[in-house]
């Protein structure tokens, strides 16, 4: 299937790895030319053809209209990702969440995409096009006091960008979210990623945490990056030309309702 990505621009948040890297190299396979933030490169990053990496801290108030800037340099943007977040396990309760940590969530989940969207939409809004592709999770509508703050982060973004849609949708900008379950990166299986963290605090090796945790999926097991990439790269090309102000899961049929 032609997607027609090619020489399309896309801007993607948090693209040094997991999904973001996935994204990048999958839109790069389709043609598009990449601006990708993220604090660092990655090897796997910088060798990638067609692609501009801007190292940016995007829970700055400024860090993602920078990144937007060098996008514009190209002379066109077509494409936003959004999808940069961060998530932390809290262990000792909701109590324990202070204001700071509240704070951090709130702004790399959600006033990041909601910085970045607002550097990109006046370009998108000139052109009469573009689509804009937000990677939320399931805790969206699977909340969680272990990530309570993430699970509220992830709601306020996915409403965010439905309420969005609604308004860009008539001069042809498109705005839709994929919300993975578990997925295979270092959010999850890193060092410091959930398995380890929740592990170590259980005394169980971050191996069971995390085959517990596929367990929970009817397909038996997380999602691969790949297949969110897919994902977004379909939505952000015209094959889905009239799909807008949707939520689309990808969890392996971990979420039992409709
Ligand atoms: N993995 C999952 O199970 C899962 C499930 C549902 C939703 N998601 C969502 O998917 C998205 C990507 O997650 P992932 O699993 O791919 O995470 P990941 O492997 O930890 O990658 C996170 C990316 O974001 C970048 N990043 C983090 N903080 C940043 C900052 N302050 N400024 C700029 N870049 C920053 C990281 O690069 P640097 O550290 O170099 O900055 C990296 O490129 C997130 O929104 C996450 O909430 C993940």
């Amino acid at each position: 299937m032609d997607l027609n990505l090619k020489d399309k621009v896309a801007v993607v948040t948090g693209a040094s790895k997991g999904i973001g890297l996935a994204i990048t190299r999958a839109l790069v396979e389709e043609g598009a030319r990449v601006v990708a933030g993220s604090r660092r490169s990655t090897p796997e990053l910088a060798e990638l053809d067609g692609v501009r990496v801007v190292q940016v801290d995007l829970s700055t108030a400024e860090g993602p209209a920078d990144l937007v800037a060098a996008a514009l340099e190209l002379g066109r943007l077509d494409i936003l990702v959004n999808n940069v977040g961060a998530v932390s396990p809290r262990l000792g309760g909701f109590l324990e969440v202070t204001d700071d940590q509240w704070l951090q969530s709130l702004t790399l989940n959600l006033m990041a995409a909601i910085r970045t969207t607002r550097a990109a939409l006046p370009t998108m809004l000139a052109a009469g096009h573009g689509t804009i592709v937000t990677t939320s999770s399931v805790n969206a509508f699977l909340p969680d006091p272990l990530v309570i703050d993430y699970s509220a982060a992830k709601a306020a973004l996915t409403n965010f960008s439905k309420a969005l849609s609604k308004e860009v949708g008539a001069h042809g900008i498109r705005v839709n979210t994929v919300s993975p379950g578990p997925v295979t990166t270092d959010l999850w299986l890193g060092d410091q990623g959930m398995a380890a963290t929740v592990g170590a605090a259980k005394d169980t090796d971050p191996g069971g945490v995390a085959a517990q945790v596929a367990s929970q999926a009817e397909t038996g097991r997380f999602t691969h990056p790949e297949e969110v990439a897919d994902l977004v790269v379909f939505l952000a090309s015209d094959r889905a030309g009239n799909v807008t102000g949707t939520d689309f899961v990808i969890d392996g049929g971990l979420n039992q309702s409709l």
